[in-house]
């Protein structure tokens, strides 16, 4: 697996770097943490359709679905308490960022992606065993805890040890097992649904082979050079550097990292120093791609595939089987984006996929304007494989695009003193949405019917706007070096970037000191 050496040149930094197998096998540990987020986001549509399940934990919503026709199709599964089953493991995460934000930093990548696992595990068992709804919810809360924390170590720590030209590649691989767990538990799904009795049990049962899989990764790989660094490991970080970069020559690499890690340690504040006029664009744009991403509109499907496609009139058989080749298409999408993120760049996968996103909704909406009525179940054959098709080239368009790089953008945008604090304000707003989807789509659906597809498509647009205007190109920029080669280049964002423009927490004299050692601030700040 290693590869050649490696000059970054345009940008005056060359760092020698080998694709090494020690580099690809942390990254494939790591990235199990998107495995069980997906499984969480994947699991819980089709254990929500079960018939069992719900007669256990909610028998008003298992009473409207066996009686169908006394309620709009739309609405029969409108029900607060069971999106709270959905939605409140977005709640725990998004709380427990703030958390992990400081794990992060003061024990590091690794540890933190660790205590991930334990949540995990912790919240499986629950959950499996569940005997009443607080069981249920407890144990998704810490499953959340969970997503919390491994959503803010994982992404930080594929892209600071990944080589710059594949950085993107290998950030994806976090997304990829994204949807992988997705698939999985779509699948499980399908499997345990013809299973009497405790079928969803077992659903939410296997969510412990993931979570066993990200502690295991947790202990067997080694943290980030970045990191060790950061906590004044500084031989440990050296070791670390040549080992992944395959090569005895890492002295520019380490002295930029110390650098960074000089100017991170100044940083007393690193939430407050977020809010900095210097770091507004990457906030601004780490902000909005999490809103973005969420209204999409995305997890309407991931989520209640089952559920939707029930509504449309599917039957339970074929609605899960729907959600298991959506599931499918997801992640072959995911390996797309793998191969073309470091060459086509982020700004055009972005930008197509907005086209691809937008058409598919309108014709979504359309065919079920015209052809759902409220009350009878039958969408004719032709047209409801049409809008499965519909929803597979809605779903490949978001996977090799805001799928994968609303997590990617951020995690390498961000200078590293305000990293940590930066993830974790961008998992904070992903799980917000995250949240509001999962507790409002059903009632959605209820009330837009099928004008929720247009909703959403609006947005899409709007986002694709913001996109070709705001959001820079990043690929094969060293990670340190983004505010000299991307943000200072920028026809709006270098206002922001001004040398003047100079922090009350390092003081002007910081960095006099760091140019009179021959260091620019500006590539680190
Ligand atoms: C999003 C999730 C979504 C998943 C679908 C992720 O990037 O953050 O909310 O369910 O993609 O593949």
């Amino acid at each position: 697996m290693a590869g050649g050496g490696f000059a970054a040149s345009s940008g005056g930094t060359e760092f020698e770097a080998k694709i090494t197998p020690i580099v690809i096998i942390s990254c494939i540990l790591a990235a199990t943490g998107g495995l069980m987020f997906g499984y969480d986001v994947g699991i819980s549509g089709g254990v929500t359709s079960m018939p069992d399940f719900l007669k256990k934990f909610f028998p008003t919503v298992y009473e409207r679905t066996t009686a169908p026709r006394l309620k709009s199709n739309y609405c029969k599964y409108d029900n607060q308490g069971l999106q709270l089953f959905t939605s409140s493991l977005y709640l725990a995460g998004l709380t427990a960022t703030f958390f992990a934000s400081y794990t992060t930093r003061r024990l590091g990548r690794r540890l933190t992606m660790l205590i991930a696992g334990f949540f995990f595990v912790a919240g499986v068992v629950l959950n499996a065993a569940a005997q009443d709804l607080a069981m249920l919810i407890i144990g998704r809360i810490l499953l959340g805890c969970g997503v919390g924390f491994a959503n803010q170590a994982v992404p930080l720590f594929l892209s600071e040890i990944a080589p710059t030209r594949i950085r993107g590649g290998l950030n994806i691989l976090f997304q990829l097992n994204v949807t992988i767990g997705i698939l999985f538990a779509n699948l499980v799904n399908y499997g345990t649904s013809k299973i009497d009795g405790w079928g969803w049990r077992l659903s939410l049962g296997l969510a412990g082979i993931p979570a066993g899989l990200l502690t295991l990764g947790a202990l067997l790989v080694t943290d980030t050079p970045n990191s060790l660094i950061e906590r004044g490991h500084l031989d440990e970080g050296k070791v670390v550097l040549k080992r992944i970069r395959g090569t005895e020559n890492v002295e520019p690499e380490f002295l930029e990292l110390v650098e960074a890690s000089r100017i991170a340690k100044q940083v007393k504040h690193p939430f407050k120093n977020l809010l900095t006029r210097r770091n507004r664009p990457q906030l601004i744009i780490a902000v909005a791609l999490q809103i973005f991403q969420q209204f999409t509109g995305i997890n309407a499907i991931m989520f209640y595939a089952p559920v939707l496609f029930d509504t449309l009139g599917f039957g339970g058989d074929a609605s899960l089987y729907s959600a298991v080749i959506t599931g499918a298409v997801n992640v072959v999408s995911t390996v797309v984006s793998i191969y073309s993120v470091d060459k086509l760049g982020r700004r055009m996968l972005l930008l197509e996929a907005g086209f691809q996103m937008f058409l598919s909704q309108v014709v979504i909406a359309i065919i079920l304007g015209i052809k759902v009525s409220d009350h009878s179940d039958d969408l004719h054959h032709g047209y409801a494989i049409f809008v499965v098709i519909m929803v597979c080239t809605f779903v490949s368009a978001f996977a090799w695009s805001w799928g994968p790089l609303g997590w990617l953008i951020p995690s390498e945008t961000f200078p590293l003193e305000t990293r940590s604090a930066g993830q974790s304000v961008t998992v904070c707003v992903n799980l917000l949405f995250t949240f509001v989807i999962a507790q409002a789509f059903l009632s959605m659906l209820c009330h837009f019917k099928y004008g929720i597809f247009l909703f959403f498509s609006s947005w899409v647009l709007v986002m694709s706007v913001f996109v070709f205007f705001l959001v820079p190109e990043t690929k094969n920029v060293p990670i340190e070096e983004m505010t000299e080669r991307v943000w200072k280049k920028h026809w709006l964002w270098k206002r922001f970037m001004d040398d003047d423009n100079v922090d009350e927490e390092f003081g002007k004299d910081g960095m006099k000191n760091g140019i009179a050692k021959g260091y620019n601030p500006n590539s680190q700040l």
